[in-house]
């Protein structure tokens, strides 16, 4: 099985826990992702746009909400797509769905996009320059990107994998440059009572990774954000505050086709 069979296979495990954890009003993507997002965006109204590893439309329906005139949505997760398929249903939305694997997007989709957006997704890619340059030519002279991504200080600080074993708390720190494979629980397996210690594996892709890739896909940043938790948690939940001050979880660049 290549590295991009299994995550295909992780993420169809994962699919309903990922849902469940990521729906509620207090999700990390609610609370500090989405609100940094949503002061980036260009104007969406009529517009085609793509959403690169959509999972289970959390933000493809979000983007909805401004109005384009296509909307389609791109995983490699049968699982993740088949809840994006029901969300989409109960809300009679425009949205298209497609199983595949975004660094070959060639392969499935033959048409161009306005502005391409893609959440938390990137620290699966094998290959990111590939996926950068087959995004590239997929969008419109003067196109945009939204790319929200795992700060890389916060990837480096995922466990190495060590074959199947689980890692221990200690195991947790910042190893910035070590690019070898990550293992780790996800937060949304953490609070599953039906998901035993399930091992979620991905990439750890440092600053200049994402620059190299972004440049040689003809790409450049137009802006860069690193949100910060709400400072209502810093009374309401001050461990979880300070952790996500101390290690920021989120780096959004807006990208531009040059
Ligand atoms: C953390 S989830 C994010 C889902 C969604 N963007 C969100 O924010 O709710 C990562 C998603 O990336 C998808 N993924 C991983 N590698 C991929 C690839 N090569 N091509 C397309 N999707 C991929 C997974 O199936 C999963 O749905």
């Amino acid at each position: 099985m290549n590295n991009t069979e299994a995550t295909r296979e992780n993420w169809n495990k994962m699919a309903r826990a990922y849902e469940d954890f990521n729906t509620g009003d207090d999700s990390y993507s609610a609370c500090i992702e989405w609100p940094t997002i949503k002061k980036m965006l260009p104007e969406l109204s009529g517009k085609r746009v793509l959403d690169v590893g959509c999972g289970t439309g959390i933000f493809t329906f979000l983007l909805e909400q401004y109005n384009p005139k296509r909307l389609v949505g791109i995983d490699l997760s049968e699982e993740m797509l088949k809840i994006a398929e029901e969300k989409k249903e109960a809300r009679n939305s425009i949205a298209s769905f497609i199983a595949g694997d975004a660094a070959k997007t060639a392969k499935y989709i033959d048409e161009k996009f306005d502005f391409i957006f893609s959440s938390t997704t990137t620290h699966y890619i094998t290959d990111l320059n590939e996926m950068f340059t087959a995004l590239s030519a997929m969008l419109e002279k003067n196109g945009e990107m939204i790319f929200s991504i795992i700060h890389p200080v916060y990837s480096a600080q995922y466990p190495k994998a060590h074959g199947e074993r689980f890692p221990e708390d200690e195991e947790w720190v910042v190893d910035y440059l070590n690019h070898s494979e990550r293992a780790y629980i996800q937060p949304w397996i953490e609070y599953n009572d039906e998901i035993e210690d399930f091992l979620s594996k991905s990439i750890h892709y440092s600053m200049s990774d994402y620059m190299k890739a972004i440049r040689q896909a003809g790409l450049y940043v137009d802006m860069m954000e690193e949100p910060a938790p709400p400072t209502e948690w810093e009374h309401s939940t001050p461990g979880r505050y300070y952790s996500f001050v101390e290690t920021p979880t989120y780096m959004i660049l807006k990208l531009k086709k040059m």
